[in-house]
């Protein structure tokens, strides 16, 4: 699909965003992951650069052909997705975190594969945290104009919960996806509230994962401005 028409406000602007899902390996054949397609980082891409930014995309196992513009970076870890993530976010004016980054990984990765006979039955995997990668960017920005651009999937009290994640983070926009029957997983339609750092929530209604993503844009550009 062109996308065309939009204003061209993001022009000479540095962008990098996040999409997909990381993968944390347990052995060379298993891994704990995520269902997040990257569908809406990808739109977030597509419409950056018909704005007219600079676009990294670093894409964590996304089955998606390379948005046109975009220089993608691919990546499995949280850890790659981290590294990838602050080496681009050093000069950029805007990152936005549309990854679905996987809160915790096992503790051992496993050079073999484990064997359903060892040890006559499953061993627990034992879980350890992975750092925040949006809060790490928000509490040092490269720059202080930079703008950070978070996501959350909530399903109870996704107004109080959002909030305090905004906070919490220190980013200056948060996409509060509403997560539902046909929304936001694997779907091509979207609905969000955005959180907005000192400024009122705004309502992006259920459509296309593009007109989200113009919405983003929309607020971004002012904040830049
Ligand atoms: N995120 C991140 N690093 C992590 C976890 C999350 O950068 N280790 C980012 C996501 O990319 C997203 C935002 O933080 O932009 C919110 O993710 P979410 O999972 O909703 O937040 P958590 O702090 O992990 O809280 P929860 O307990 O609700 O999962
Ligand atoms: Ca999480």
């Amino acid at each position: 699909r062109v996308l065309s028409g939009r204003p061209r406000d993001l022009a000479g602007r540095k962008v990098v965003i996040s999409a997909g899902g990381t993968r944390e390996a347990i052995d060379p054949v298993r891994y704990i992951g995520n269902r997040s397609s990257g569908l809406q980082g990808y739109a977030l891409a597509r419409t950056a650069a018909a704005r007219g930014a600079e676009v990294t995309l670093v894409a964590a196992n996304v089955a998606l052909p390379d948005p046109a513009g975009a220089t993608v970076v691919r990546v499995e870890s949280t850890a790659e997705l981290r590294e990838a993530v602050l080496t681009a976010s050093g000069g950029a004016d805007v990152v936005v975190m549309a990854a679905a980054v996987a809160d915790f990984r096992p503790a051992t990765r496993s050079d073999s594969k484990i064997k359903k006979s060892d040890a006559g039955g499953p061993e627990p995997i034992h879980l350890v945290t992975n750092p925040d990668i949006l809060a790490e960017l928000g509490a040092r920005r490269s720059t202080p104009s930079q703008v950070i651009v978070g996501f959350a999937a909530e399903t109870d009290d996704v107004l109080a919960n959002g909030q305090a994640k905004l906070a919490r983070k220190g980013c200056d926009l948060l996409v509060v996806n509403q997560v539902g029957p046909g929304l936001a997983f694997g779907t091509a339609d979207n609905a969000a509230t955005v959180l907005v750092a000192g400024g009122e929530p705004v309502e992006v209604p259920r459509g296309p994962k593009e007109d989200v993503a113009d919405a983003v844009w929309d607020l971004v550009a002012a904040r830049l401005a």
